[in-house]
């Protein structure tokens, strides 16, 4: 069973057809690419597959679940997990404390039991910060746990936002532009850990990236989306010599 099933996905914004027909399918523990130009409908497909928009047409399965007008918080339950092309981090907490408020969605204590700080509290305080220090060794974040989150350099708050996505334990990962701002050796840096991650918790991610020649290097199969259909999708090497990519596309 496909990890991500999406058939003829769409969206309107008043005239404008921003996604229109979008298919997709990934399979459990790939590494695809959702490639496309600027205004091509990437971020507004993210949108669609994490509740932030409802999808006028289609549906959208995950994991054997269908998922389509339901919640953000109905999805992250369910196990999409996203970073966004602006960070989007809590600027006055620790690196720490950011990849902890991930891990709150999984464990549960009661409220007083948070306000008294009872032992029941303090064995899941002491597990949360043991799981998102094993994060924080996994993106190298581990000597910066205690800095705050506006204090890390670009490039680290961009893998701190993956860290704290992954700390939701999430079946789908989906990054947009996580490279975006990064000079090339932090990006090449970047494009190995996520392969890393892909291949050490076995997770299915979709990766948005306007730069061709970033993504053909580690996924294994590419949509190329324009003007909000699909123009190309498949095998990255047959995507990469299909024509009409060719022209359109790397064209310019
Ligand atoms: N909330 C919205 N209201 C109106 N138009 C929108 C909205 N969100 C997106 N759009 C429009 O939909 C189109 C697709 O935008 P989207 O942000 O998905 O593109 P993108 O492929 O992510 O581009 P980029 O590479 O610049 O990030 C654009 O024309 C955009 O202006
Ligand atoms: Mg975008």
């Amino acid at each position: 069973m496909a990890m991500l099933e999406v058939k003829n996905l769409g969206i309107s914004f008043g005239g404008l057809r921003a996604v229109n027909g979008f298919d997709i399918k990934i399979e459990k523990g790939e590494l695809y690419g959702l490639i496309g130009p600027n205004g091509a409908g990437k971020t507004t497909v993210f949108n669609l597959l994490t509740g932030v928009y409802k999808p006028d047409t289609g549906s959208i399965v995950l994991d054997g679940t269908e998922i389509t007008g339901k919640s953000t918080i109905e999805i992250s339950k369910a196990g999409i997990a996203r970073t966004f092309q602006n960070i989007r981090l809590f600027k006055d907490m620790s690196v720490l404390d950011n990849v902890k408020t991930g891990l709150h969605n999984k464990h549960e204590y009661s409220f007083l039991a948070g306000i008294f700080h009872t032992p029941a509290y303090q064995k899941v305080e002491k597990q949360m910060n043991e799981q998102a220090m094993e994060l924080l060794r996994v993106f190298e974040l581990e000597e910066e746990a205690d800095t705050l989150a506006s204090n890390l350099p670009y490039g680290k708050q961009r893998k701190l936002e993956i860290a704290r996505a992954m700390a939701t334990e999430p079946k789908l990962l989906l990054l947009d532009e996580p490279a975006a701002g990064m000079n090339p050796n932090e990006t090449e840096a970047l494009m190995d850990m996520i392969r890393f991650v892909r291949d050490h918790f076995n997770m299915t991610v979709l990766l948005i990236e306007h730069d061709m020649r970033l993504v053909s290097g580690i996924c294994e199969e590419l949509t190329v989306l324009n003007f909000g259909e699909v123009l190309a999708q498949g095998r990255t090497s047959d995507v990469l010599h299909n024509p009409q990519v060719i022209t359109a596309y790397l064209g310019e």
